[in-house]
């Protein structure tokens, strides 16, 4: 198939990340697999930004006409300060990771929190709404999760964390958005008792902690549906213990693969590839 450029400016699309450190990310061969799969000619690479440089590299997006970048670790809080326009979730979340570049018009979004759910539905739990939820954790990557899944339409969100004064903060924050509480781990096993879905926002069992659990097993309930963000390793052990307890279980694969899928149909304005890019995902971490 004879390659398409930029149907906008005629030039090959220019991507790519930002991060510290960016070595290790994905986000290349995932959005390569994904302009290959379109036929688009263009090219999206990773480029290791430190903080310090991050206004720069900002203002270079605009000087070198990259139509799109992704932001990552450590980068999304304060990158919102060299952009000219934040979409409202992004703002209520407090985080960017996709900047979409119009003629010069640097737009930022937040793909994360809508890409897990996404992938969520499409893997695990179709209908959200009415359902009880359980949240662990209440940092950045919960604010994602959390915004998201209220505009689901779930009977009531749980957040509980180590810090329980943090779960109830982020609560309270967004108790307008829904029927949402804050609670301490101690709390659990009420809520546990009465939960539809379990959703993994802490780095409790990610590489190189792997073994580490974030609830005791017994406490995990039977059948119900289990998520967990991290995708290395793709099957932590809450997901091992959940599945032994008969649960259906959801990795942070999709969760990575659905972030990149919106972003490039912002960037594009096509439907992305998902499943070239999953499998380029796969493909490189083994
Ligand atoms: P992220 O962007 O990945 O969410 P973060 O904003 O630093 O990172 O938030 C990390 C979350 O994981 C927090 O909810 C943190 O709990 P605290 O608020 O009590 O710090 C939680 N977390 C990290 N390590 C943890 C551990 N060992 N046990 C329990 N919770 C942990």
């Amino acid at each position: 198939a004879r390659a398409r450029e930029d149907s906008r400016t005629g030039q090959p699309l220019l991507l790519g990340v930002i991060g510290d450190p960016i070595q290790h990310s994905k986000s290349p061969v995932m959005h390569t697999a994904a302009l290959e799969a379109c036929g688009l000619a263009g090219a999206y690479l990773p480029f290791h930004v430190k903080g310090n440089r991050l206004e720069e590299a900002i203002r270079g997006i605009r000087a070198l006409g990259f139509r799109g970048i992704n932001v990552t670790v450590p980068h999304k809080v304060e990158v919102m300060n060299y952009l000219d326009r934040i979409d409202e979730g992004a703002r209520l979340i407090g985080a960017v990771n996709t900047i979409v570049n119009d003629d010069g018009v640097l737009t930022g979004y937040n793909t994360d929190g809508i890409g897990f759910i996404r992938s969520l539905k499409e893997e695990a739990a179709p209908d959200l709404r009415g359902k009880r939820v359980l949240v662990l954790g209440s940092g950045g990557a919960a604010r994602g999760i959390v915004y998201a899944l209220l505009q689901e339409g779930p009977g009531l969100v749980t957040i509980a964390n180590r810090t329980t004064e943090k779960a109830r903060e982020l609560a309270n924050e967004w108790a307008h958005l829904g029927r949402l509480t804050g609670c301490g781990m101690e709390e659990l096993d009420a809520i546990l008792a009465e939960v539809d879905l379990i959703i993994n926002t802490t780095s409790v069992g990610m590489h190189p902690h792997v073994g580490d659990c974030p609830l005791d097993s017994r406490q995990i309930p039977e059948g119900i549906v289990v998520s967990d963000l991290i995708y290395n390793p793709l099957k932590t052990e809450l997901l091992q213990q959940a599945e032994v307890r008969g649960c259906t279980i959801h990795s942070g694969l999709g969760m990575f693969i659905y972030q990149g899928a919106y972003a490039f149909e912002h960037w594009t304005g096509r439907s992305a590839p998902v499943e070239a890019m999953r499998a380029a995902v796969l493909k490189s971490m083994h």
